[in-house]
């Protein structure tokens, strides 16, 4: 297909990137359902998809991925802003020049053999204000297939384009078809990746990974890493956010948004069937929020996405049956195991495995294996618009007013069920000390607890702490009707190692509470680290927890928290002097809170 675009730039732009990379062919995107059909029929003839059983799961596909490239690598991602001190401790940094011209060197004739897909996307609805456009040029057909599911891909992003400015996204799997060699499953160049990102230039070079987010670049490396970049400079949020809207039992609908980090909750969250009467929630966006003032002074959100690239395993008819029926039709499946009828299966899917399977490396698994037979970081692929719980506004581009934010992370100890922060400023100290344990979304070890301040801390493309700083400022905009910060931690455990909260559908209830202060009511008791519920003050009806476990769900555990208080100065130190002022004096006034009525 050729281009159809008067955008000089964008064209320039192509035909330079063509004569480096040199292709043997490119094609420019045009998001039809047709041209997709043509992709995934190409990707089928390769083996990198294979067809499911249409008669039980039709339109659908799985992939495996090379067993090099399973997840994000956040050793291999770069901010590359002119000073290093811009991009801060938080992000591996390289001199934009020096990182250039080492990347050239594996860009050069890196599409050799291959298509070069030419690929336009609006993140946001097509037109919206608060959307922008990118383009990405890739050599997979996965990739480019991918994100005609994840955004709103094709001519239609051209034309509202036009001549205007665009964020370019070069991607290459890094894997040249030269002298006759055969083409693989999933090409990529295990030992070579590059996730890259220029903020001053506003461009992304991506190389040697075919995995989401180092390939489907306006997910986090233009939504997150770029758009952060640009929310600081033009006074608005883009934050690892999912967005749901919450109807009460009395219709007053709210909306509110939560910020936890990969693999800790957002997708099943705003997929959430209450298990409280009456309740309803629906799905605006499950992972990233873009959030602007409107002129009423409220922050409204849009979702940037299209689509999920949800979290397989651990995704049952128990925890999330909404995911579920979203993944009937028409959807794409990686490194998830295969059932002997040519469907998928994964951990938790079902209570009991099926006696057989093809696991997510191809071979034969039973339930003896001693290994999983998805990934822990299998995805499933599809289109927003066909999950069952979706938002009718979920597309309105003007975005929905947010009343609450919640931050969260997983931890076994120390952070109770709920609390609320007492200010603002507060609850920006609570978002910047947030912390979690490590889970299999990003490559290395699993478990280890770390400082993982509002999500962001791989996906923010400036320093820290200027980040925060930021944070501060939007709550000190002239006329701002702030949403009131919450931090939360569905994954406390018991001394029997157990979780004590049974989460999921039962998170609804935190979101009663939740309602009631931002509506002015809800009991709170104060804690040094904010307003917890009062004991009788959460909705436990009907869960048969005891006294007991409430009260060590909502515990602020003093020695406890005198030892997080020195992790968060070593956390703060390590940022540096950046860490505003005001947040400091946080920190100095819940350290002498913790030694004062002891
Ligand atoms: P990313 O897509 O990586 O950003 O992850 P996510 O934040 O969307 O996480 P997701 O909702 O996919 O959940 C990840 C894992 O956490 C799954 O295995 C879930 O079953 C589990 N999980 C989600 N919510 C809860 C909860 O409330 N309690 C417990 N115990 N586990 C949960
Ligand atoms: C995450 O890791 O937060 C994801 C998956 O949502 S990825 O798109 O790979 O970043
Ligand atoms: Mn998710």
């Amino acid at each position: 297909m050729a281009s159809t675009t008067p955008n000089r730039k964008l064209l320039a732009w192509v035909e330079h990137w063509a004569s480096v990379m040199k292709p043997a062919d490119i094609h420019w995107c045009d998001g039809t359902k047709d041209e997709y059909d043509m992709m995934t029929s190409q990707l089928v003839e390769l083996g990198t998809l294979i067809p499911l059983n249409d008669d039980i799961r039709p339109g659908s596909f799985l992939s495996r991925s090379d067993p090099a490239d399973v997840a994000r690598v956040e050793d291999r991602t770069f901010i590359c802003s002119e000073r290093e001190a811009d991009a801060g401790t938080n992000n591996n940094w390289r001199a934009p020049a020096e990182i250039r011209s080492q990347m050239l060197e594996l860009y050069d004739g890196c599409m050799q053999g291959r298509t070069m897909y030419v690929v336009p996307f609006s993140m946001g609805p097509l037109g919206s204000p608060i959307a922008h456009i990118g383009v990405q040029l890739t050599d997979s057909a996965y990739v480019a297939a991918s994100m005609r599911i994840m955004t709103r891909m094709g001519q239609d992003a051209l034309d509202v384009l036009g001549d205007g400015d665009f964020v370019p996204c070069v991607h290459s799997v890094g894997a040249p078809l030269t002298d006759g060699n055969a083409d693989v499953p999933w090409p990529c160049d295990g030992e070579n990746k590059y996730i890259v990102h220029f903020p001053e230039t506003k461009d992304i070079w991506s190389y040697g990974s075919g995995y989401g987010g180092n390939a489907l670049l306006g997910k986090k490396c233009f939504a997150l890493r770029i758009a952060s970049t640009m929310a600081r400079d033009q006074g608005w949020l883009a934050e690892h956010m999912l967005i749901v809207s919450v109807t009460p039992p009395n219709g007053e609908r709210k909306y509110v948004a939560a910020a936890f980090p990969s693999a800790c909750g957002k997708t099943n969250m705003a997929m959430m069937i209450p298990t409280l009467p009456g309740w309803k929630i629906e799905t605006v966006g499950d992972d990233i929020a873009w959030m602007k003032f409107g002129e009423d002074g409220q922050l409204y959100a849009i979702n940037p996405e299209a689509g999920f690239f949800g979290v397989a395993p651990g995704t049952g008819e128990d925890t999330n049956p909404n995911a579920l029926a979203t993944l009937t039709h028409d959807c794409v499946f990686t490194n998830v195991a295969q059932t002997e009828d040519g469907d998928i299966w994964w951990e938790g899917l079902t209570d009991d495995p099926p006696a057989r399977l093809t696991d997510w490396t191809g071979e034969t698994w039973t339930p003896e294996s001693d290994k999983p037979a998805a990934h822990p970081n299998a995805r499933f692929t599809v289109s927003a618009a066909q999950c069952p719980s979706i938002a009718p506004e979920w597309e309105d581009p003007v975005g929905v007013p947010i009343s609450a934010i919640l931050f969260g992370g997983r931890r076994a100890t120390t952070v109770p069920l709920v609390t609320e922060a007492t200010s603002w400023e507060h609850g920006v100290f609570l978002g910047s000390v947030m912390s979690s344990e490590k889970t299999a979304a990003a490559a290395g070890a699993i478990g280890e607890v770390r400082r993982d301040p509002f999500a962001m801390l791989p996906f923010c493309g400036y320093n820290f702490g200027d980040y925060f700083q930021h944070w501060l400022n939007i709550g000190s905009a002239k006329g701002a009707k702030l949403p009131k910060l919450f931090y939360v931690n569905w994954f406390r455990k018991g001394d029997d190692g157990k979780f004590m909260w049974p989460g999921f559908g039962d998170n609804a209830r935190v979101l009663k509470w939740v309602l009631e202060r931002v509506n002015g009511g809800g009991k709170a008791v104060d804690t040094p680290i904010g307003k917890v519920p009062a004991l009788d003050a959460l909705d436990v009806s009907g869960l048969h927890l005891d006294d007991a476990v409430i009260q060590e769900l909502l515990k602020v555990d003093r020695s406890e928290w005198a030892r997080e208080v020195s992790l968060i100065e070593e956390h703060y130190a390590q940022i540096g002097d950046s860490v505003p002022v005001e947040l400091v004096a946080q920190l100095e006034s819940l350290a002498s809170e913790l030694q004062s009525n002891v």
